[in-house]
């Protein structure tokens, strides 16, 4: 499972990055507003540090015609510019466009909360689907359970789309969709950390080093 951050925060970014186990980013309008820095600034500078990895900007026109012409000026930015299109009709309606008309624009249809949602993006050619697990889960559906039929459809009729799960909130929601079978996990960088983070490896490490004392070792 490829892991993404899901932040603009750059520091975060450059945490996982030197960690060796960043696969991509993904940012949206809340995330890059959460930085304070102008909207460009923020993306220059992650585009700066991330300049091979699939970066995801969400376009903010509603309009057909508005996300096709934010789409390719995002993709301007940098070969691995991943432009964020909403699940509406106009946003469905715009990558297809963008597919006929021959544009180099690789998509992410965001705020996709259902099986069918997905399964439009796929037949729209998006290169990424990105089910929000969380927001599912607190209006009290199961988001895994959305993620683990999007998989299934996906395998049987071999779709290329990727899977992002997003809106993940803790490393639970990580582990269920690594059993899945999940391509792509972005995970905000709280959680990441708790990824490797365990009271058993803290006990364990701090007894080895006092043996380590009491039996002499040193190097
Ligand atoms: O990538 C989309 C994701 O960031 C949304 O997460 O926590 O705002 O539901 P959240």
């Amino acid at each position: 499972m490829k892991i993404f951050v899901d932040t603009a925060v750059l520091e975060e970014i450059l945490e996982v990055k030197k960690l060796g186990i960043l696969d991509g980013v993904t940012t949206n309008p809340t995330l890059v507003s959460k930085t304070g820095k102008p909207w460009k600034e923020a993306i220059s500078e992650i585009l700066k540090e991330v300049p091979d990895k699939p970066v995801s900007v969400e376009v903010v026109a509603t309009d057909c015609e508005g996300m096709k012409r934010e789409a390719k000026e995002l993709a301007e930015l940098g070969k691995n510019v991943v432009v964020k299109i909403p699940c509406t009709e106009d946003g469905l309606r715009a990558i297809s466009e963008l597919h006929r008309e021959g544009a180099n624009v690789k998509t992410n249809v965001t705020l996709v909360f259902s099986p069918l949602q997905a399964l439009l993006a796929a037949k729209v050619g998006a290169t990424y689907v990105s089910p929000f697990i969380g927001r599912i889960d607190d209006i009290s559906y199961d988001g895994l359970q959305v993620v683990e039929e999007i998989v299934d459809i996906y395998q049987f009729y071999g779709f290329e789309t990727e899977i992002i799960a997003a809106s993940i909130r803790h490393v639970d929601h990580v582990r269920r969709c690594a059993a899945l079978g999940v391509d792509i996990a972005t995970i905000p960088f709280k959680v990441i950390k708790q990824m490797y983070k365990h009271p058993l490896t803290d006990i364990g490490l701090e007894r080895f080093v006092k043996d380590a004392e009491k039996a002499g070792i040193s190097i």
